[in-house]
Parts: C-alpha cells; structure tokens; sequence
C-alpha cells in the first residue's frame, strides 16, 4: 500500500511549521495561535498565519482584518493578508462570515492544499496554523502535504478537554509529528483588585498525564477579559502589551517554541 505521506512536500521559503490543536473546541487555540505568532514577530522572526479552521475561520476577526479580500498577483497566485506585520491567510477572506461551508473530503484537501501552494507566503521562519477543533480530516491531510515542525497541544485545566487533548496527542504521534509541549489555557483567575487567584475549573489530571506522557508544558495562560476583548477588537493581547501575567505567559512561549525548533 502507498504511503500517504511520501506526498509530503516541503514549503521553499518555510523555514518551520507548527500546527497549534487540541482536540477539543473552544479551548483557546486561535487565541494562543495569534499572540504566538505577534509574539514571534515582536522578536524579528518573519511569520505567516495560517487559519486553517476552515468551518470556523477567526482569525481574520481576530487579526482585525474582516472582509479584506486577498488580491491575486499576475503569475495568479493569493497574495496574503498583512496585520501586525504577520502574513495571514483564512477560508475567511474567501467566503462571507456568515456563510456556512458545507465540503465533503475532496473539496477540503483541494482547499488546504491551495493554502500551501496558490498562496505566495514568500521567505518565512514560521508559518503557524490555527488547527480546526478534533482529530479529522484536516490535520491528517495537513500532515500528508507538508512535514510539520511541530505540534502545540492547547488545553484547559479539566478532564474533559483533556480527554480530548490526549486524543490530538495520540493523532500527532501517530502521524510522527514532534509534540513541542502543552499549553494550560484558563488556568486560574485573578479577580481585578485581589491578589487571590481561584481556579475557573476543576483541576483534572493534566500534570500527571503530561508527565505520564513525557510531554512537556509549555506555559499556563490565566483566564484574562483582556484577552476576550483582543478577540472582539482585533487586536492581539501581545500586540497591546497591557500589564498582565498572560502576556508573560506568551512571551515564554514563544521563547520556547524558538528555542525548540532551532
Ligand atoms: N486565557 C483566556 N482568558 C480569557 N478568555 C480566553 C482565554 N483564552 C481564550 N479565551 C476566549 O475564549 C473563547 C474561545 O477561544 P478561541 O476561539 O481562541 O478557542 P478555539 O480553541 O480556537 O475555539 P474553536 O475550537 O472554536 O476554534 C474566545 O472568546 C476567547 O477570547
Ligand atoms: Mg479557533
């Protein structure tokens, strides 16, 4: 039987490629996905931005970047979105926000595989990649067309992300893509004013499965609203910079991601 991935193509001009998923929705991954990448950029590295949440794209929202429309150069390739200096590409830009994509197999392979090669990325150090939420079919074919650096597990602190984290951990072995750690999102709040911080979910067995594992945590992101208002404005909580423990939390990331995938 033909290996699936001997398709894999390296992208010319990508130094790295990182995927950031979790297995489970709504966990964080687009919010640790864009201050990742401003994060690397403030540290001079030339990054791109792939959204490829095909059914949920948020990028361009994100990104504060809504109804642009990437032009096509002469030689007809899709020119990327530029916000923060950050390269950005999104089935966003393609479809209108509230239209619903309804694609079977092939049309999602056919439209990942135009975000690798219609899409003139130029020289990057990093082109990152905002994975949709679960272990399916654009992960897999993601891993088919281009060898990955490596993977970002985000997760919050609960057994039921986990469960679903650990599903995403397993994918990614499977399909020999280094895992660089995991990323603790919402691990505990500080209320304004206090100095005490609660915890906004039950602490479930992260730690010890990420030490079963031989995994290693990347960082812990705090609940933070400045974080949920970057969403809303479209502006990155690390393009902001305003003094909280989050963006510290995203410094160290990106410290370590460079520091992992020299
Ligand atoms: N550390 C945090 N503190 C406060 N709000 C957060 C934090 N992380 C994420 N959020 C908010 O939680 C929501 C979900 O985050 P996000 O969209 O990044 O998750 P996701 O895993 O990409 O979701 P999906 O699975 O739908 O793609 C957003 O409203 C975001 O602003
Ligand atoms: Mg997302």
């Amino acid at each position: 039987m033909s290996n699936p991935f001997n398709q894999q193509a390296p992208l010319p001009g990508i130094k790295k490629v990182i995927v950031v998923g979790s297995g489970k929705g709504g966990v964080g991954k687009s919010s640790v996905c864009i201050n990742l990448a401003t994060s690397l950029k403030e540290q001079g590295h030339k990054v791109g931005l792939l959204d490829a949440d095909v059914y949920g794209p948020s990028v361009p929202r994100m990104m504060g970047a809504m109804n642009q429309k990437p032009p096509i150069s002469e030689d007809g390739k899709i020119i990327p979105i530029t916000r923060y200096g950050i390269k950005l590409m999104s089935m966003g830009f393609l479809v209108e926000e509230n239209q619903a994509i309804i694609w079977r197999g092939p049309m999602l392979f056919k439209a990942i595989d135009q975000f690798f090669k219609d899409v003139e990325w130029g020289e990057l150090d990093y082109l990152l990649i905002d994975l949709p939420p679960g272990t399916g079919d654009v992960c897999l074919t993601i891993a088919q067309k281009v060898p990955v650096d490596g993977a970002i597990i985000v997760c919050t602190p609960q057994n039921i992300a986990l469960v679903d984290a650990s599903k995403a951990v397993d994918m990614f072995k499977k399909i020999n893509i280094p895992i660089l750690g995991v990323v603790e999102n919402m691990s505990s709040f500080t209320p304004p004013g206090s100095t005490e911080s609660i915890e906004l979910f039950p602490r479930g067995q992260i730690d010890k499965y990420i030490e079963v594992h031989g995994l290693n945590k990347l960082t812990q992101v705090p609940f933070d609203p400045h974080i949920g208002a970057c969403a809303e404005t479209g502006i990155p909580l690390m393009q902001g910079k305003p003094e909280c423990e989050a963006v510290n939390s995203f410094k160290s990331l990106s410290e370590q991601v460079v520091q992992q995938t020299v």
